[in-house]
This record gives C-alpha cells, structure tokens and sequence, in this order.
C-alpha cells in the first residue's frame, strides 16, 4: 500500500457549497477517493486570512461543509477528513517555512495581487495574508502529499509549494516530494445571471436546496438573451439552462429540447420546468443523505474526530522529522 499516491486538498468554509463547488471541485474529489490516498480538510485559518474582521460565522460554516461533504459522498472509509486549525502542527511548520520562503516568491504571487483588488472591500495588507501560499505549502508537505487536486487558480499556490519544498530539502536534506497540481475538469455552469457562479453575487444553486428553491432560482436563469418572445427561436449553445440540461437530462430530452427551442416549439418557462424537475431529483440523494446525518450529530462528530486523529498522527511525525533536519 505505500506506493499508493497520497493525495490532499483543501476548502476554504466561507458559505454553503454549490453547485459550481460541486463540479468544479467536489465531484472530483468523490472520484479519487476510490483511486488514492486522499486527505481532504477544512482550511479554516485560510478563511481567517480575509475575514478575520467578522469571524463569527467561519465555524457554522465548517460545520456545515462538513454536512456538505458527506452527503456529496466523500466517505470516512475511503478518505482522511479533517480540520485544519484542529491540527495544530500545521502552524508550526507554516513558522519554519517562513524562515526560508523569500518575500519576493509571495509579493509575485498572481493569486496575490488579484485577491487584493479583487477584495477592495477588505484591508488585506496583512503579513497573514501575503503569507497564504507558505500555509497552504505547509498543508500540502506535512501529508508528504503527491498530488493536489485544485481548479486552475489554485495552481500558482502549488508551485509555490514546489519551490518551498525543494528549497528546504536543499538547505536541510531530502525529505519532501515536490506535489504536482491535479487539474479538475469543469464542465461549464454559470450562475442564474450567466456570470460567475458566486455566493457573493447570489447567483447560486446550493446543494442544500429544496425542489421549491430550486424551482424558484431556475426560473430566475437567464436564458439566451436573443430570445425575446416565445415564438423566435432559440441557440440552446448561448443558454446557461441548456447547459444545465447537459449535466441532469438524460440525453433524449436534451436532444428534443435542443431541437424544440431552434424550431421555438418550446417556450423557456417550459424547458426550464422540465430541468428544474431533473435538478432536483438529481439532487435528492444529496439532500437526503444529508438529512441522515443532520439527524445523526454524535456520528458526525466522530468521523471528524477519527479524521483529525488521523492527520495529526502524520503531522506529528513529519514534525518530528522536520526539527530533527532543522536542528530545533
Ligand atoms: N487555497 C485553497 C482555496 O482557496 C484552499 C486550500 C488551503 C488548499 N490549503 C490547501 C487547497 C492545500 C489545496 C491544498 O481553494
Ligand atoms: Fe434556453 Fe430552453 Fe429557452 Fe432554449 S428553450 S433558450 S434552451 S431555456
């Protein structure tokens, strides 16, 4: 079993998870849970570095990606769960790296100076948050993780990684693997506006939702913005609600609608009735095995805490042999 690749990635608990988490992360993870080793954590001092002003509702929200996670199908089993901050090693070795991670590695960092414009509504000029890529470093070496499992921003963080990782086996001896990036593929799915889906822009469709809310947001979507009044035809390739089709219609409706709304035999408050019905009966899995466990508390607990035993008893040991190389 120890050439089996370990694997590692983290969530940031800032809201609900949706359906664009979902696909763009998640599903992913589900998969490759089957396939590696894999350790999967709730990165909530990441959280703290942009909202460490209102800190009052990071650990609802933990709790509830918790929720999330299980009932998307991440399995005890099969993965590592965890929490970050109940892991307290992690810290330490954030403080170590730091001794060795040049402040220019983190001030050239893209991820870096996109977020503070992107965040003009908060200060983010702090030493915490220039140095998220060396926690997130930390996260990822102290597993000794292979692999990363990330969306296509996260990748510059992953190579910081690397080039943390390989300058501390270079100045204290081998001991880490340099993590490559596994990219997720994501199938296109905007928000009900057509931009971005976003919490921030309430755009999104949870995975939490009931066939009500579902029902009311789907008939919300924008639709092809060419399309007028019921009898022009539509282009089902420019509309979001066509793209959700693709993901939960079984292939003969999408092809009848697409062939329906070219010919404006179908009118979008139709089609849009027909996939917010296959939305949500694809969804009620989900809801219902979270309900299971909403009910079930005491059992969640304890999967979170054999989650963190699990980790910490890595941790523990890759710190062990960290102050051994560091000398401390
Ligand atoms: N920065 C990641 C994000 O915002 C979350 C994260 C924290 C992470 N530590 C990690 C992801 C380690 C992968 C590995 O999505
Ligand atoms: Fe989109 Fe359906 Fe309307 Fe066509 S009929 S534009 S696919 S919502």
């Amino acid at each position: 079993m120890t050439d089996t690749k370990r694997v590692l990635s983290g969530m940031r608990p800032t809201g609900p998870l949706h359906l664009g988490n979902y696909h763009g992360a998640l599903a992913n993870w589900v998969k490759i849970q089957e396939q590696y080793d894999c350790f999967f954590f709730i990165a909530d001092w990441h959280a703290l570095t942009s909202d460490y002003e209102k800190p009052d509702k990071i650990s609802g929200f933990v709790k509830n990606m918790i929720l999330d996670w299980l009932s998307v199908g991440l399995s005890p089993e099969k993965s590592t769960l965890f929490v970050q901050s109940h892991i307290k090693e992690h810290a330490e070795l954030f403080l170590i790296l730091s001794m060795i991670t040049p402040v220019s590695w983190l001030e050239r960092n893209p991820t870096y100076k996109d977020q503070i414009v992107q965040l003009s509504n908060k200060d983010l000029s702090t030493f915490g948050f220039l140095g998220y890529p060396v926690l997130q470093a930390a996260d990822i070496i102290i597993y000794k993780a292979n692999g990363v499992p990330v969306g296509i921003d996260q990748v510059p963080h992953v190579e910081i990684t690397r080039e943390i990782a390989r300058r501390f086996n270079y100045l204290y001896g081998n001991m880490f693997p340099e993590p490559q990036a596994i990219l997720t593929e994501t199938p296109k799915l905007l928000g009900t506006d057509r931009r971005k889906m976003s919490k921030s822009y309430d755009n999104a469709i949870y995975l939490s939702d009931t066939p009500e809310q579902i029902s009311v947001n789907v008939s919300r979507m924008i639709t092809d913005p060419q399309r007028a009044r019921k009898d022009d035809p539509g282009n089902p390739e420019v509309c979001n609600v066509f793209d959700f089709h693709k993901l939960y219609s079984n292939s003969s409706t999408v092809e009848e609608i697409n062939h329906q709304c070219r010919t404006a035999k179908i009118g979008c408050v139709d089609c849009k009735k027909i996939m917010a019905k296959n939305l949500a009966e694809a969804l009620k899995p989900i809801r219902e095995k979270r309900s299971f466990y909403e009910s079930h508390p005491k059992l969640v607990e304890e999967i979170m805490q054999n989650g963190d035993d699990k980790a910490r008893s890595i941790a523990k040991q890759t710190m062990e042999e960290v102050r051994f190389k560091v000398k401390i």
